[in-house]
């Protein structure tokens, strides 16, 4: 493998984008060897303009070919077709990386019909702004080396965590919606600033720092987030009239409940995907 490495992303639409963007700015990745797809001209050329990459609208086997490693950044419904568009220009020492939800390893690898390295990842939007949590897991073939060549080009726009197969729902109901669910938490809290008669300026302004700080805080003391928040509680206090309320109408457990739909949701679709591999087999 070249270094730095030669990277193909296939699709670079929202999270394609938001990968090279990182990449280039963490320097795992340089311009003069990364190259980007879409379908139409429009967004080559877009792609082009803002990183000073080579884009091109459908050369996804020219892309490929020339990679050290491919990132399969199209929607899932388009995997199938872009995997058999570039299987001839796949190579064993290549490594392939999907991004789409729901699709297992095994049909990827099925797709591939190599025995070559392929990883899933599921990052999650604020990648944009190299605050990602990215699920990351891998097939057999995959080598330590690899591993760590896979880690450092996520680990420039956020924080990885490896799992299994198995794991990569409840990892796209956690994390790679979740920041949909903080979206509507901050939305929320400026809603209520603006009851209370706050500026909508001031709102926004001290929601959105008031969720990066906590979680900068649980993320930095390693502390349990229970033990900081009976830290901010005084007793009689405002604090703990508001968390009543939160406890009263059942904040902690539905977010339980929507991430746990969201895995199940998210599995239902995986086992539909794995379902119609077996069919294929048989
Ligand atoms: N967005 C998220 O929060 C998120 C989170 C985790 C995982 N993901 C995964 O990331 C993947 C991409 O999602 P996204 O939100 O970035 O989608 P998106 O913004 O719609 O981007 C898809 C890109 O694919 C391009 N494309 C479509 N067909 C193509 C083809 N045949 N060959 C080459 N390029 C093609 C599109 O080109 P045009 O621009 O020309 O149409 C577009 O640039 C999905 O698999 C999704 O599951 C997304």
């Amino acid at each position: 493998m070249s270094s730095p490495p030669r990277v193909a992303v296939l699709g670079a639409g929202n999270m394609g984008a938001a990968l090279i963007g990182g990449m280039l700015k963490a320097e795992v990745a340089e311009a003069a060897h990364c190259v980007a797809t879409t379908r139409t001209e429009a967004s080559a050329a877009a792609l082009e303009k803002r990183f000073g990459i080579l884009a091109t609208a459908g050369g996804n086997r020219e892309a490929a070919k020339g990679a050290d490693i491919v990132i399969l950044a199209v929607k899932p419904v388009n995997i199938p077709k872009v995997i058999r568009e570039i299987r001839d220009e796949l190579r064993e020492d290549q490594i392939l990386i999907s991004l789409a939800a729901s699709l297992p390893l095994a049909v990827i690898e099925a797709e591939v019909r190599l025995r070559m390295p392929v990883f899933r990842a599921m990052p999650n939007i604020p990648v944009i702004v190299e605050e990602g949590a990215i699920g990351i897991c891998h097939n057999a073939v995959a080598t330590r080396a690899q591993r760590e060549i896979v880690e450092s080009l996520f680990r420039a726009v956020g924080v990885v965590a490896w799992v299994d197969d198995e794991q990569m729902d409840a990892v796209t109901a956690l994390s790679g919606s979740g920041p949909a669910y903080v979206y509507i938490f901050i939305e929320a809290m400026i809603a209520a600033g603006l009851k209370m008669g706050l500026s909508r300026e001031i709102s926004t302004r001290l929601a959105e720092q008031t969720v990066l700080g906590a979680a900068k805080h649980v993320r930095d003391s390693g502390l349990h987030p229970a033990i900081l928040r009976d830290q901010v509680i005084t007793p009689g206090g405002v604090t703990i009239a508001a968390i009543h309320e939160l406890e009263r109408h059942g904040l902690r457990s539905m977010l339980i409940s929507a991430i746990e739909t969201a895995t199940l949701h998210s599995r239902k679709r995986t086992n539909a995907m794995l379902e119609d591999l077996e069919n294929s087999i048989s």
